[in-house]
């Protein structure tokens, strides 16, 4: 088997029988939502940095204590995921690359349950392989970016990454400082109303207006709350950049 074929069969990733675990996060997502503290399962040698400090399978992130922002992009292993994922949504702050295989018991357990946002990603992308190439073939199956705790899911909201952005939920904090602040709601009507559009409204152009707004300078989770007012508002959810009027 020549080396181009092992790895050209990244779809192994759903085989009972994977050939390797070392699919490594693309340089670019990293860029894009970085910088991270911590990435708790790293390659022993790491082409690129991934995170301030990392742990590899010698120590056994697993066993380790995670601080900070963490980055994960788990081993693909079966019966492992669970494992990490289960870490990570009992941490509650960082970002998880994993494949959108929404309708497993994972899934449900340590991300519909935990996580704060997602980001399902256009198109699939291509690993790289433990010399830093990208692999030939793509990751062969959908992936899905998953925030856990409110600065991930800005970040996530935020980046330049293609795809659908998912609000998951919100702090019971945040929720509670939009309901006591009826000027949060006024400062949102005001923006829609200077959109001035009947039709689809973008949350983007709603927030241009917002933090122009005196009453929203410095607010903490300004975006957030916005997002928020909106969604109760419309009584639906909202994606990235796109809110649909009932
Ligand atoms: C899918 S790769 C992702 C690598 C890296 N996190 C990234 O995003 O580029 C999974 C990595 O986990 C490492 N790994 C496997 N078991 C581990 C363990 N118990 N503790 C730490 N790392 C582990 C593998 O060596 C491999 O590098």
């Amino acid at each position: 088997m020549t080396k181009t074929s092992r790895y050209a069969g990244i779809g192994g990733h759903h085989s009972n029988r994977p050939q390797t675990v070392e699919w490594l996060t693309p340089p670019s997502i990293i860029a894009a939502l970085g910088p991270f503290d911590l990435d708790p399962c790293a390659p022993v040698d790491q082409p690129y940095p991934t995170a301030a400090r990392t742990f590899t399978r010698r120590e056994n992130g697993l066993l380790q204590r995670w601080e900070g922002r963490v980055r994960l992009n788990p081993p693909y292993t079966n019966g492992e995921i669970e494992k990490w994922l289960g870490r990570m949504g009992e941490h509650g702050c960082g970002s998880a690359l994993i494949f959108a295989r929404t309708e497993t018991e994972a899934f449900f357990r340590h991300v519909w349950e935990r996580a704060s946002a997602l980001l399902f990603m256009r198109g699939r992308i291509n690993f790289h392989l433990p010399d830093g190439r990208r692999a030939d073939g793509n990751a062969g199956a959908p992936t899905v970016l998953c925030a856990y705790g409110m600065h991930d899911a800005d970040v996530l909201a935020a980046c330049e990454i293609d795809g659908q952005f998912v609000p998951l939920r919100f702090p019971r904090s945040v929720l509670v400082a939009v309901l006591a602040d009826a000027t949060w709601m006024e400062i949102v009507r005001e923006a829609v109303a200077s959109a001035g559009a009947d039709g689809p409204v973008r949350v983007a152009d709603i927030w241009d207006v917002v933090r122009t707004d005196p009453k929203a300078a410095g607010k903490e989770h300004a975006r957030a709350k916005v997002r928020q007012v909106l969604q109760r508002g419309a009584g639906m959810s909202i994606g990235r950049d796109q809110w649909i009027p009932a």
